[in-house]
């Protein structure tokens, strides 16, 4: 079983969003294939769109029980007077994942450690499974999350991808949790991700670029083996 995280960013709106839609419905109507890797659990799909497009989804959602959705973040807080916020409880029945602490966030937004940890229990808490990105691995990660995503920012969106060898050797150091899923992100193309599903190590992949356009994004997924 491999998880297909695509991850949009701050990209698309309303109309850009139902043209995805279509194309990707209709790819996967005319593809038995991959119609059945995702029913037979091999495959799972994890669409994260900018929070107000979540709701496009629906339809797509109810047909395909492997593929859902996922918020790009969420709330440190609990519900209250904090404008602008998106809380667990606002997302809960909405998605079933969230991305928490990606590089971007770090860089831009000011994120920390503590801000990572409040952010997994405020999902937790609201029964949606966190994903939580990481850069390195001595950073300091909240041990009750149950998805970790090596996302190394020279990979991000440069067209240089981490090698299959580096990603693994990366997972061995990640020793404080025993179970665990591992996500890599960083540059995953249809030319580049081969090579890690050749790999049971890795669980999945958070594709940002490369998700934007349905037609690149198909095509990856449905290079998952049976
Ligand atoms: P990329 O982004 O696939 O465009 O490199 C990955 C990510 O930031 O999640």
């Amino acid at each position: 079983m491999k998880y297909f995280i695509a991850n949009w960013k701050a990209y698309k709106n309303l109309q850009e969003t139902l043209e995805w839609i279509d194309i990707f419905t209709e790819k996967l109507e005319t593809d038995q294939a991959v119609r059945s890797k995702l029913q037979n659990n091999n495959t799972h799909v994890i669409i994260c769109p900018p929070s107000p497009l979540l709701f496009l989804f629906s339809d797509l959602i109810k047909r395909y029980p492997n593929i859902s959705l996922g918020a790009q973040d969420i709330s440190a807080y609990d519900e209250g007077s904090y404008t602008g916020e998106t809380t667990g409880k606002s997302l809960r029945g909405v998605v079933s994942h969230v991305i928490i602490g990606h590089s971007e966030r770090k860089r831009y937004f000011n994120e920390t450690a503590e801000i990572i940890q409040k952010k997994t229990t405020q999902a937790l808490a609201n029964t949606i499974a966190p994903l939580v990105c990481f850069e390195k691995p001595q950073e300091l990660l909240p041990n009750n999350a149950d998805f970790f995503a090596y996302e190394p920012p020279s990979a991000i969106g440069t067209g240089k991808n981490e090698s299959l060898q580096n990603v693994l050797e990366i997972k061995k150091l990640l020793t404080f949790k025993k179970q665990y899923l591992f996500i890599y992100g960083g540059s995953i193309t249809e030319k580049t991700i081969h090579e890690y599903l050749q790999s049971d190590e890795i669980n999945g992949f958070l594709i940002g670029g490369a998700s934007l356009d349905p037609v690149h994004f198909y095509t990856i997924i449905a290079q998952q083996q049976t």
